[in-house]
């Protein structure tokens, strides 16, 4: 099986089940909610954190069929996440996934419940699934960790606080781990979890995870500045606008092209022994040179 292949087949269990995610819920006065909730979920976007966790948990020995759930659950809290970094109080842009935002459509009230929602039904399709009660658990864990002060919210506090001033590199990989690593790290482990593997592969799993992480917010801060709004689906300039400090402020386009590949050398090497037929370092390879 190609890689195009095995990531199409990931997506095609992806797409359905995220189209699908709350139509036992409707008929009743929030259809409002639900519309934003499913508006931002299935608008597309290139889902990288579910197939993550559908490959982990496949390496780990789980069908990926069973490992849905968690997947579905960790794209939610994805975008939950980019609801409310596109809101006015934060990142304030008006396009995502090449459609108006979420607060554009729906007003920032319902846009910041539908983030909301979509973070706690995240835990809820976690600890609902047909998941022996223990993988369960460890899911449900590790996406907190992901998503609390020591990921998301931490990661994305130090990135707000931080407009208008410069930040040392030691400084942004600490925010970008957080904001944008953990969750990538989280993705790969929760696929271990969920085929209920033991410590060391999660922690594998998770290395793995993080330096894709850090390659990826890098290039994303690329992307800000040298692609087009229109091959990217959300506005480029914003972090120069917001006066954000990110490595291209920092190092300029040739350094970070050139960290991107060290470090997602680093990413391959760490899943050497389990990435047997390549699909892990196809993947990291591709999102470093990825053009949205
Ligand atoms: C965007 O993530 C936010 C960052 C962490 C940089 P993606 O680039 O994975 O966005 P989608 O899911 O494909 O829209
Ligand atoms: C935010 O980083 C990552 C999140 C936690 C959502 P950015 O603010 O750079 O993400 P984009 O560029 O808007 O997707
Ligand atoms: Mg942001
Ligand atoms: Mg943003
Ligand atoms: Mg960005």
């Amino acid at each position: 099986m190609t890689f195009d292949e095995r990531y199409q087949g990931y997506l095609s269990l992806i797409e359905p089940a995220l189209s699908a995610a709350f139509a036992s819920q409707r008929g009743f006065e929030f259809d409002g909610l639900l519309d934003a909730m499913s508006y931002s979920l299935t608008a597309g976007g290139k889902r990288i954190r579910p197939v993550l966790t559908l490959e982990f948990a496949r390496i780990n020995g789980l069908e990926p069929e069973k490992a849905l759930p968690v997947a579905c659950a960790v794209e939610m809290l994805h975008t939950y996440s980019l609801i409310h970094d596109d809101l006015p109080c934060m990142d304030n842009d008006d396009l995502r996934r090449g459609k108006p935002t979420n607060h554009r459509v729906f007003g920032e009230s319902t846009a910041v419940l539908a983030g909301d929602a979509l973070q706690a039904e995240a835990f809820g399709a976690i600890l609902r699934s047909a998941l022996p009660v223990e993988a369960r658990a460890s899911c449900a864990e590790i996406l907190a960790g992901a998503a609390g002060v020591d990921g998301i919210c931490g990661g994305q506090y130090m990135d707000l606080s931080a407009e208008g001033h410069a930040l040392s590199a030691d400084e942004l990989r600490s925010l970008q781990g957080r904001k944008t690593g953990a969750l990538l790290a989280g993705a790969c482990m929760l696929g271990a979890a969920a085929a209920g593997a033991g410590e060391k592969a999660v922690e594998t799993a998770g290395q793995y995870g993080a330096q894709l992480g850090a390659a990826f917010q890098i290039r994303d801060d690329m992307l800000d500045v040298m692609s087009t709004e229109s091959e990217l689906g959300k506005p480029i300039g914003s972090d120069k606008r917001d006066r954000k400090s990110t490595f291209m402020s920092l190092y300029g386009e040739e350094k970070c092209a050139r960290m991107v590949r060290e470090i997602t050398e680093v990413a391959c090497s760490t899943v050497k022994g389990i990435d047997t037929d390549g699909f892990l370092t196809e993947l990291a390879g591709r999102l470093a040179g990825r053009r949205k």
